[in-house]
């Protein structure tokens, strides 16, 4: 058969003839002809074969040729050859008459068909990933893939490969994934945080974007077991810098999602224009500001002391229509590597930036706590062993810096773009606390 293109380069061609392959995504005939809409990875179109267009070759007759088309289900592959044109009834506006086809790979019926359950199309997973939607969601989660990578290197960082398997925890002990490590166990990181502060002596200006693993028992639309994060560790950087580099990161993010999956985000059903007005600066407030706001303008009290729960991340959200930065939370609810503020100890030099529309917390970050008296004192407050620690403890012994860095929830910043209405759609295959199959 001919040189294959794909259905998008078939459209964009708009007359004469194409050869095009991919899987029945509808189909629908009589004993005269077959409707097919034919999907690739890059569009679907459809396809008209006529019984009498078909020709004898040496596989088949034009009879059996027909035969077999006719009985064609919904995701058999073939491959086409025909003549497209324009066709304002057509699906995608073009439909092609086909003079050849070749059954690749016939289909049993398939499972999925409309109106399935959630938890139905998660069990289907390996199935369901081929629907528009999650192809849409896969082509933006790649664009964001490819944007951290753009992003940094153009910046001079270095990317680095840290380890899964840890000896320790760096987000607390109550989410860690045990694992049988030979005759030992050790965990699934959490965060590959306190690796990159190791490398920055060497390399400075990092990032890494992998899994990792949490053993969440929240049941909520942005927990998952297993996700992705986008870390970065930079030696030299202070809060005010290090919650720039998010903020630009983030924007850029946005331009080069809006800029590649303009036909994505319309399938997902998402306002391009509402993204294309998020653009820098980002604001920044104070974790005791966002008290503030959250009291005079939504009435809600929330402690001084107290972390900001989903609800009051989403109350405080619908006073801001871009990601806003929130630094200084309590010192008392923080991970041991947050610093105190030497002006304001009760409070330190972290930030979480927050997505508008209900999409919560999706960068955690912060200055290092650079004095190895309090970080030993900060692990033990913990309930860790310091043994566990000591070569993280290494780091400030031998020509310490002040550093920062922080890490992005690659399934949030996707379910926020996409407008999903669960993380799990951010994800090809999700785990969570009740799911880990397919
Ligand atoms: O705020 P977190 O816990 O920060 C850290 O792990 C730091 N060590 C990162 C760093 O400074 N290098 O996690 C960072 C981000 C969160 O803001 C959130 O977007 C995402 O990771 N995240 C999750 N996403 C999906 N499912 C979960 N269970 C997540 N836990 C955190
Ligand atoms: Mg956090």
């Amino acid at each position: 058969m001919a040189d294959f293109i794909s259905i998008k380069e078939a459209m964009s061609k708009e007359s004469g003839e194409v050869a095009i392959r991919g899987w029945v995504y509808r189909e629908r005939g009589s004993n005269k002809f077959k409707f097919l809409v034919i999907r690739d990875s890059s569009n679907i179109i459809q396809c008209v074969v006529k019984k009498e267009n078909l020709a004898n070759s040496p596989d088949n007759t034009a009879e059996q040729l027909w035969d077999k088309v006719s009985k064609l289900q919904i995701e058999a592959s073939v491959e086409i050859v025909g003549d497209i044109k324009k066709d304002e009834r057509a699906p995608t506006g073009y439909e092609i008459q086909v003079k050849d086809i070749k059954i690749i790979g016939i289909s049993d019926t398939f499972p999925i068909n409309k109106d399935q359950s959630t938890e139905f199309l998660l069990d289907k997973r390996h199935l369901w990933l081929r629907s528009r939607h999650l192809t849409a969601v896969m082509k933006v989660r790649s664009t964001v893939f490819g944007a951290l990578n753009k992003f940094y290197r153009s910046k001079g960082f270095f990317e680095f490969s840290p380890p899964v398997f840890t000896p320790n925890a760096c987000e607390g002990g109550a989410t860690l994934f045990e694992v049988k490590y030979f005759e030992e166990k050790c965990y699934l990181t959490q965060s590959w945080q306190l690796y990159a502060e190791a490398a920055i002596f060497a390399l400075e200006k990092i990032y890494f974007t992998g899994p990792c693993f949490r053993a969440e028992r929240s049941k909520t639309s942005r927990h998952l077991a297993e996700f992705w994060m986008a870390e970065t560790e930079c030696a030299w950087y202070d809060l005010p810098k290090i919650s720039e580099l998010a903020k630009e990161l983030v924007a850029f993010i946005i331009e080069e999602v809006v800029k590649n999956n303009e036909d994505d985000l319309k399938l997902l059903g998402q306002d391009i224009e509402k993204l294309k007005k998020i653009t820098l600066p980002f604001p920044t407030i104070t974790y005791t500001e966002a008290l503030k706001i959250l009291k005079e303008k939504s009435n809600m009290d929330v402690e001084w002391g107290k972390d900001l729960r989903t609800i009051e991340e989403d109350e405080l959200m619908k006073h801001f229509d871009k990601p806003i930065v929130v630094t200084h939370y309590p010192k008392e609810i923080m991970a041991f590597y947050k610093p105190a503020d030497p002006k304001d100890p009760k409070t330190t030099l972290c930030f979480d930036m927050l997505a508008p529309e209900g999409y919560g917390e999706i960068i955690g970050g912060s200055q290092r706590e650079t004095d190895l008296e309090a970080l030993k004192k900060g692990l033990e407050k913990e309930g860790e062993k310091l043994d566990n620690y000591e070569w993280y403890l290494d780091l400030r012994r031998y020509g310490n810096v002040p550093h920062a860095g922080f890490g992005m929830g690659v399934e949030r910043v996707v379910a926020w773009l996409c407008k999903l209405d669960n993380i799990k759609d951010a994800i090809p295959f999700p785990r969570t606390m009740l799911r880990k199959t397919p």
